[in-house]
């Protein structure tokens, strides 16, 4: 009979996982398996028994729909936690659908993905949520680490790595070497401050109050950081309530518009990259030139940003594989090698 040293045995029975608590979305890597979950973050409850009816995608799909005595709403905001128990209640019901298919009272240890400028009140919050919840231990790591790591950077090596992650909530830019962070910087702006860009772009420019999905949707369809002879020329319908006789009304929106509603919320990324650059030292300067800068995060996504960041800092750009996987997949590395990434780890 063959017998596995205890660690072993018990790592296959574990229920370990790596979570990527986003603003936006909250996707779940689980020890052996990969990513097992990625939902919306968002919940719908009943307000006067707080019980929850649902979260993720069909959460989502109420929001801005809700009758009186229910609320859908996104707990997170700007890439924190706004509404402690709601955040518990969406990381409980989640962990409870990953575990649907198993029995075990082995606790999961647990690695959760933070954005690097949490305070020590809010880490406390995002531990004790997940506790909650039912981990057995919690460590977190920095989002933008989490990330460098899930987009294969080599971080473990004396060079100068960049990661630029575009969440919903936040932008992040980390210069890593050895394992370690030499430098960082997050703004809270990221793909949900184009969403209000565009609602309020709209809203001045023809009276037309739209929701943020359909601004998501906008952005996702004909945002673009560069407008170039192709994307001139394209056009959206966009349909809303009209502000002056409060009827509906549709109205024809183009891609110059768009980009023009998005430069701001643009700027603000440009500028923290800059910063970070500024505060690189010489030596690592010098791998970026050859090295470039590797984005992730869902807004990594936006047209021609990659191109727009490359133009502006003479650097090359390149958008990782999977970006909005980034910072799950990283973690979920740190999980499975948990003695060779101990240093990523934060205190
Ligand atoms: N094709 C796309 N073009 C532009 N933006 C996109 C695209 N796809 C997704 N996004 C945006 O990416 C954002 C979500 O990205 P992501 O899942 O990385 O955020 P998050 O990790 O939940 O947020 P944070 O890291 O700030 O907590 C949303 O604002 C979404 O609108
Ligand atoms: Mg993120």
């Amino acid at each position: 009979m063959k017998f596995f040293p205890a660690r072993r045995l018990f790592s296959i029975f574990s229920n370990d996982m790596a979570i990527d608590l986003g603003t936006a979305n909250t996707v779940v890597y689980a020890r052996n398996k990969g990513i097992v979950l990625n939902e919306p973050s968002v919940v719908a409850i009943k307000i006067h028994t707080k019980q929850v009816l649902a979260a993720g995608k069909s959460a989502k799909e109420m929001l801005g729909k809700t009758p009186e005595n229910i609320i859908a709403c996104r707990p997170l905001r700007d890439g924190v936690i706004a509404d402690f128990e709601l955040t518990e209640s969406m990381i409980r019901h989640f962990i409870l659908t990953v575990h649907n298919d198993r029995r075990t009272l082995i606790r999961p240890r647990m690695i959760i993905g933070v954005p690097s400028g949490i305070t020590q009140v809010e880490k406390r919050a995002v531990k004790d949520s997940a506790m909650q919840a039912g981990a057995r231990e919690v460590y977190t790591i920095i989002e933008p680490m989490a990330a460098a790591i899930g987009a294969g950077l080599p971080v473990q090596e004396p060079v100068g790595n960049m990661i630029v992650d575009i969440g919903g909530g936040t932008t992040e830019v980390a210069i890593i070497s050895l394992k370690s962070v030499v430098f960082c910087r997050s703004i809270r702006v990221g793909g949900d401050e184009m969403d209000q860009a565009i609602v309020h772009y709209v809203k001045r420019k023809y009276n037309l109050l739209i929701g943020e999905p359909t601004a998501e949707q906008i952005k996702k369809d004909i945002g673009s950081a560069l407008i170039n002879e192709v994307n001139a020329q394209e056009t959206i319908k966009v349909k809303g309530r009209d502000l002056v006789t409060g009827v509906p009304k549709t109205i024809t929106l183009s891609a110059p518009e768009v980009n023009e509603s998005l430069l701001e919320t643009i700027a603000s990324i440009i500028d923290v990259v800059r910063v970070a650059l500024e505060n690189t030292p010489p030596e690592l300067s010098s791998d970026l030139v050859d090295r470039g800068i590797v984005m992730a995060g869902g807004g990594s996504l936006l047209r021609g940003l990659d191109q727009l960041i490359a133009k502006e800092t003479g650097l090359p750009v390149r958008v990782a594989d999977n970006p909005l996987f980034c910072v799950v997949n990283g973690a979920g590395k740190v999980l499975e090698e948990m003695d060779f990434f101990r240093e990523a780890l934060m205190e």
